[in-house]
């Protein structure tokens, strides 16, 4: 063994370690900025699609109009699903799976389906990645629609991607405004840099596996509680919680018991996420809309920033704060998204960075294969079983 002096540093988590250069997201943790391919995530929130963003993130660049026009038709024409494939989303929904476990499994079936699935190519690998992008929203208002008794309702071409999205939910195309919440929303969970689901997304493409494998790699990482089912946990949280005056009461109890707070800190923002800035904005707007449930989830959400932010900033803990699933859960509650789906939008959208980032990575691919310090004994010497004590 290494002695002491020799003993190599261990960057627990890959913690501050750079794998892979990319030109898809920059992060600035300690001043709220985030990049896709440059472009500030405030003005593509503001200006930008779904369709559009993923264009950018494939292509490096914002599309012209007729570029655009052609991306969105062939993502409209990707979104059926093989009869198959909804059987096995209603079996799962009758066994009271959860809706990621349902998401990871049909991706994974539908990669049977995909005659390309083993052919490693840029162009190929770009159209099943259009596939899976496009599908994803059909799963999961299938498996939504399946947990009510209600029939499925199939895609429509006419309409954006988050338009049919809603509709494929609720059987009624949305208001503009609800298109807009929507949009919004896949905009900003769209790419973020190597968070943990990227990174086994990368792992597994890394062996040149295929991009289905990346894509399971990535549904089956984003689901944990600490990276994408935070914003289902903050729901519980706030509903936990029940009403603004009691949040005073909540934090301190929380964090005597050094409990988290669902939706704050970050492993890179150590200062406000500017996506959950965005979102609180739009959340404002929605608890005057909408009213009831949103509004209250609201009253609480603001308190509880305010307090906790206030008890962090005593204990000189200023990077604590607000993270982008801390805001998401009134949003989707007023589109009428119940909170154990929450993390499959988050999924529908971060396919795109999954597969940009693995495309990009298949330009200049090196398998990812760190090391383990071992610390344990040497040479040992077997003992057969008849004389162990
Ligand atoms: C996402 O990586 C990405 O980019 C992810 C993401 C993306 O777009 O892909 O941004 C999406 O996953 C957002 C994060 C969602 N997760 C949560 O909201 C869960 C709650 N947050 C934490 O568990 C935590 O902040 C992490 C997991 C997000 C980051 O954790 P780190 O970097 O490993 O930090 P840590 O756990 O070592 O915490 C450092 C200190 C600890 O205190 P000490 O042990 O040093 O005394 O800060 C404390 C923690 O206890 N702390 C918190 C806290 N987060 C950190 N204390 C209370 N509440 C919190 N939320």
């Amino acid at each position: 063994l290494a002695s002491q002096a020799e003993k190599p540093k261990v960057y627990k988590g890959l913690e501050g370690i750079y794998v892979t250069e990319t030109r898809l997201s920059y992060i600035d943790g300690l001043h709220s900025k985030l990049y896709y391919v440059g472009y500030p995530i405030e003005a593509l929130a503001k200006n930008s699609t779904y369709e559009e963003v993923a264009f950018l993130l494939y292509f490096l660049r914002l599309p012209r109009k007729d570029e655009l026009d052609l991306f969105k038709a062939l993502m409209a024409e990707a979104r059926e699903l093989p009869e198959d494939v909804l059987n096995v989303v209603k079996k799962m929904v009758s066994l009271k799976a959860h809706p990621m476990d349902i998401l990871r499994t049909a991706v994974s079936y539908l990669a049977a389906y995909d005659p390309e699935v083993g052919v490693n190519t840029p162009e190929s690998n770009l159209r099943k990645s259009l596939r899976i992008l496009s599908k994803a929203p059909s799963i999961i208002a299938a498996m939504y629609r399946f947990s009510r008794n209600l029939d499925y309702i199939p895609p429509r071409k006419d309409l954006s991607h988050v338009e049919n999205f809603l509709y494929m939910l609720h059987d009624k195309r949305p208001t503009e405004f609800e298109t807009k919440v929507m949009d919004t929303i896949f905009i900003l969970h769209a790419e973020h840099g190597m968070n943990a689901s990227a990174f086994a997304s990368l792992v597994t493409i890394s062996t040149l596996s295929d991009i289905y494998s990346a894509v399971v790699s990535g549904i089956a990482t984003l689901k944990g509680p600490l990276h994408g089912g935070a914003a289902e946990a903050a729901y519980y949280q706030f509903k936990e919680i029940g009403s603004p005056d009691k949040v005073e009461e909540w934090v301190q109890k929380a964090l005597a018991s050094k409990r988290r707070i669902m939706g704050m800190g970050h492993r890179v923002y150590k200062s406000y996420d500017p996506r959950a800035k965005i979102m609180r904005e739009l959340d404002g707007e929605i608890a005057k809309i909408y009213g009831g449930e949103p509004k209250l989830l609201y009253e609480i959400a603001i308190k509880l920033e305010e307090v906790a932010l206030r008890e962090f900033a005593e204990k000189g803990r200023m990077d604590i704060q607000p993270n982008i699933d801390y805001y998401t859960p009134i949003a989707y509650t007023a589109l009428g998204i119940p909170p154990e789906y929450f993390t499959t939008i988050f999924t529908a959208s971060r396919i795109v960075g999954w597969t940009a980032k693995a495309m990009e990575y298949l330009k200049d691919p090196r398998l990812i294969r760190p090391l383990d310090l071992y610390v344990g004994e040497l040479d040992k010497e077997y003992v057969p079983i008849d004389k162990r004590g």
